[in-house]
C-alpha cells in the first residue's frame, strides 16, 4: 500500500514522524552505525527544540517512569541557535529524510530571529514553533493565550517562505481555541500534543522527585487526552494536525489519524525503541486493511460517527 502523503507542503514517504527532543540521529548514528540512518524510522526528521543561548537543561532528576509514561524534565538543553546552525543542522540536513527544526524563545524579537536563520539554510523543510513545553516558564504564556499565539504567529509569518507548524500545549482548558488563533495568524499546520504537567514524589526523603520540581507526562497514560485534543484541534481548524502522545505501535498510530490527525509523530516509544518509527510505518499497511481502509488517504479523509 502506498503510504506517502505531505504535511504542510512538505512530501513524506508516510505519516510516520518523530515528536521533538525524542530521537537523536546524529547519537544513534554513533551507538547504532550508518544502517540506521540508512533505513530512517521516520519520513521527516524534527529537530530537538533550539533556544537563541546555550541552556544547559534542568538540575537532576530529570526522568521518572510513572505508569505507562514517562515524566521528563529534561529543560530543553541545547547548544543555542549559534552553534547548532555550525553544527548539528550541517549533519541534519544531510539526513535522507525532510528536515523540521523546533525552535523556542521568550519573547517575538527572539522567535523572529530564530525563525530568520533557520530560514537561510538550505536543506531546512519546515520550522516547528514550541509554544508548549510545559518544563520552562518562558513559551508556555503564548500557547496558553489565544490572542497570545494570533499576535506572534502574525509577527513571524512574513519572515519566512517555510511552512511554520505551531506545537501546542496540552495544558490548556480548550486548546482549540488556540489552534482556531495560531490558523488565523497564519500558522500552516498543528503539531499536538506535547507533554503534560506532572510530578513524582520521592516519598523516602520526602521531596520532589525531579530536580526541576515538576515536568511533563509523556507516553501510553497520556494517549486518551491526545486523542480528545487531537480531534476537538482537527475538527476546529483546516491546517492539518500532527498527532502525538502515546504512539506505541501501528494500531495506536492509526487511532491518532482516525481521530483527525494528517500524520503521527513518535516520542517517549523511542526510548524504548529506536526503531519503533520503522516498526510503525512497516505495521501500517496492515492496520489499515484490517480496518477496511483501500488507502492511506480514505483513512484520512474518514470522519469519526
Ligand atoms: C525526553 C523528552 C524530551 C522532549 N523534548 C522535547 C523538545 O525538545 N521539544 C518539544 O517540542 N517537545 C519535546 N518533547 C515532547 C515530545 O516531542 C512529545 O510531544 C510528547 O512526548 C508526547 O509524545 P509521546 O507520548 O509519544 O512521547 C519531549 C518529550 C520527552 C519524553
Amino acid at each position: 500500500m502506498d503510504l506517502s502523503t505531505e504535511i504542510c507542503g512538505i512530501p513524506l514517504d508516510s505519516p510516520v514522524l518523530n515528536g521533538s527532543g525524542t530521537f537523536d540521529p546524529l547519537a544513534a548514528r554513533r551507538a547504532f552505525g550508518d544502517a540506521l540512518i540508512e533505513d530512517f524510522p521516520f519520513a521527516a526528521f524534527v529537530s530537538k527544540t533550539i533556544t537563541r543561548k546555550t541552556r544547559v537543561g534542568n538540575p537532576p532528576h530529570r526522568l521518572w517512569e510513572a505508569p505507562s509514561g514517562l515524566i521528563n524534565s529534561i529543560g530543553l538543553p541545547n547548544p543555542g541557535l549559534e552553534a547548532f546552525v555550525a553544527g548539528d543542522l550541517i549533519e541534519l540536513t544531510g539526513l535522507p529524510v525532510p528536515l523540521i527544526v523546533s525552535v523556542m524563545a521568550d519573547s517575538a524579537e527572539e522567535f523572529s530571529l530564530l525563525v530568520e536563520t533557520i530560514s537561510e539554510v538550505d536543506g531546512v523543510a519546515g520550522i516547528e514553533l514550541n509554544v508548549s513545553c510545559p518544563n520552562v516558564h518562558s513559551g508556555l504564556i503564548v500557547g496558553e493565550q489565544p490572542k497570545e499565539t494570533e499576535a506572534l504567529m502574525k509577527e513571524l509569518r512574513p519572515l519566512t517562505d517555510l511552512p511554520l507548524i505551531i506545537k501546542l500545549t496540552p495544558n490548556v482548558a480548550n486548546p482549540h481555541e488556540v489552534a482556531i488563533a495560531a490558523e488565523a495568524g497564519g500558522a500552516d499546520g498543528i503539531s499536538m500534543i506535547n507533554t503534560i504537567k506532572a510530578a513524582a514524589i520521592d516519598r523516602v526523603h520526602s521531596r520532589t522527585w525531579l530536580g526541576a520540581g515538576a515536568g511533563g507526562l509523556s507516553g501510553p497514560a497520556v494517549r486518551p487526552i491526545a486523542l480528545a485534543q487531537v480531534r476537538a484541534v482537527s475538527t476546529a481548524v483546516e491546517i492539518p494536525v500532527i498527532g502525538m502522545g502515546g504512539v506505541e505501535d501501528a494500531d495506536t498510530a492509526l487511532e491518532f489519524i482516525l481521530a483527525g490527525a494528517r500524520v503521527v509523530a513518535i516520542g517517549t516509544e523511542n526510548f524504548r525503541d529506536p526503531q519503533a518509527g520503522s516498526k510503525v510505518r512497516k505495521g501500517l499497511a496492515g492496520a489499515l486493511e484490517r480496518r477496511g481502509f483501500e488507502s492511506l488517504q480514505a483513512a484520512q479523509a474518514s470522519t469519526l460517527s
